[in-house]
């Protein structure tokens, strides 16, 4: 299983590998993620962990009365940053979005002894758009996706309209929309049209198996936050990038602030060996059973494990912060589109009964937690620098050893498993 999160302990750590091993009813090889890598990097990392939650006084609050579009006058070598402050002073917000958004951006050369290229794991994206490489994606295809889709995003002009087909679990398809209006703060018209299909269920659903052979028809495009090599989802960057408002998550630039602070008071090799686990345990009857490996009186097997705490990990590998760092968020959600809308054999129209969504008429009427979580992660203005540059395709035998190596390291670690069932059954 392969997602995009920043919630790296999620379902696709280790509940869900444990789960597959013991049930046998997954097939155990599955599709390398990075989530997976990040998760070993958490499980043999040490944790420094601190409750302190959000400092509240930092707020970044926008003076309403500010002009809508301040061209800073902080000239940072060439460029000229386009500053976007949040207007809500237009009546009722939850209406109308601002008419006057910027529409171009300047963007300085980018210093030439830098790696510009995006880091390797956007060749993912090569990979999840490559079924639809010969057909393109026609409106047929789109409206196939329609049949589990939580919603439909359509791009206009730069702007953003949204049209609902069901609820989604907590606040996930909020903050996904979220995180969209946000790349188009980031990169104001540089987005193509397009209409995609959004399905913010977690386990993939598009089957390969159904579209194969010589009669098989086009698969229909559907993103959604976690991908495996069995379907044909395409992966797109979850929720908890931009917060998690019901267990408390900041958004991931607040905590990756934090790992910095957090790893500058100690070393990554200096650091004592924890696991740290923290996660909602009602849900798998696994997670219940791992709750028992918790530090106690009797034993210390050196983890720590916390049912939703507002405790925060405050590590990180510096796989994490750089190649997780939300600029890369940004970059790669800003590939991906364009990449899809290049393939688009279709000209993206507003639904009747789409609503427009900005950043105004989802912050500006919110309140609580996700009034705060929203204007955190606001992107007060556009980028000065281009998006990366994207590498290419994944070189087909690369990708076959990453694979297999993945592959292995999963095994090893069921082996360790067996290894230890087999001793219990041999004490009783
Ligand atoms: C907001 O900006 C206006 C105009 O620049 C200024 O007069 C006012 O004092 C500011 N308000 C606050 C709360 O900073
Ligand atoms: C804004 O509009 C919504 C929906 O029509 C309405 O429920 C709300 O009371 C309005 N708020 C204000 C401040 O007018
Ligand atoms: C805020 O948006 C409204 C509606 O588009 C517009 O009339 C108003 O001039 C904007 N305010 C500022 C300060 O630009
Ligand atoms: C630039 O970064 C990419 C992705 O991390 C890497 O594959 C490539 O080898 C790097 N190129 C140079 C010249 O360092
Ligand atoms: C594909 O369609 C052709 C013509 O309709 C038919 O003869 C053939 O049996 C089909 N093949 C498969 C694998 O369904
Ligand atoms: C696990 O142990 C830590 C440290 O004693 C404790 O703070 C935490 O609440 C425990 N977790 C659970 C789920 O009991």
């Amino acid at each position: 299983m392969r997602r995009f999160s920043s919630t790296i302990w999620r379902r696709t750590g280790l509940d869900r590998h444990i789960s597959d091993t013991q049930t046998r009813q997954q097939p155990l090889k599955k599709r390398p993620a990075t989530a997976t890598v990040l998760f070993l990097f958490i499980l043999s990392a040490a944790v420094f962990i601190s409750a302190s939650w959000i400092n509240l006084s930092s707020f970044y609050v926008t003076n309403v009365t500010e002009k809508a579009i301040i061209i800073s006058q902080e000239n940072r070598r060439s460029a000229m940053r386009v500053e976007i402050p949040l207007n809500c002073s237009a009546g009722n917000m939850t209406q109308t979005c601002p008419v006057n958004y910027p529409t171009s951006f300047e963007t300085e050369d980018r210093d030439p002894s830098l790696n510009s290229t995006c880091p390797d794991y956007f060749r993912w994206i090569h990979e999840d758009l490559r079924p639809f490489k010969s057909t393109g994606i026609t409106r047929d295809m789109v409206e196939r996706a329609m049949r589990t889709a939580h919603f439909r995003v359509v791009i206009v002009k730069g702007r953003v309209y949204v049209e609902k087909y069901k609820k989604s679990i907590q606040t996930r398809d909020v903050f996904t929309f979220r995180g969209i209006l946000q790349l188009l703060r980031r990169y104001p018209g540089r987005l193509p049209d397009l209409e995609m299909m959004f399905d913010c269920d977690d386990r993939p659903v598009i089957r390969s198996r159904d579209y194969r052979g010589p009669n098989a028809t086009a698969p229909p495009p559907l993103f959604r936050y976690c991908g495996d090599r069995w379907n044909l989802d395409i992966v797109f960057p979850d929720w908890s990038f931009w917060g998690w408002a019901e267990i408390n998550i900041k958004p991931w630039n607040s905590i990756l602030k934090e790992l910095k602070e957090g790893n500058g008071r100690q070393k990554w090799m200096e650091r004592g060996p924890y696991a740290y686990w923290k996660g909602n345990p009602l849900v798998a009857e696994t997670r219940k059973d791992l709750l028992k490996c918790n530090v106690s009186g009797e034993q210390d097997w050196n983890a720590r494990l916390f049912v939703q705490a507002q405790a925060i990990g405050k590590a990180a590998s510096d796989f994490i912060q750089e190649e997780l760092k939300m600029e890369y968020v940004y970059d790669y959600m800003f590939h991906l589109f364009n990449e899809y809308a290049k393939l688009l054999k279709l000209e993206a129209k507003v639904p009747e009964g789409a609503v427009e969504f900005c950043s105004e008429t989802m912050a500006c009427p919110a309140n609580g937690i996700e009034k705060r979580l929203m204007m955190e992660s606001l992107v007060k203005g556009s980028s000065i620098t281009s998006p990366c540059t994207m590498p290419p395709p994944y070189d087909p035998r690369a990708l076959g050893a990453f694979v297999k190596r993945k592959a292995n390291s999963i095994k090893q670690v069921e082996t360790w498993e067996r290894r230890y069932w087999d001793s219990l059954d041999k004490q009783e």
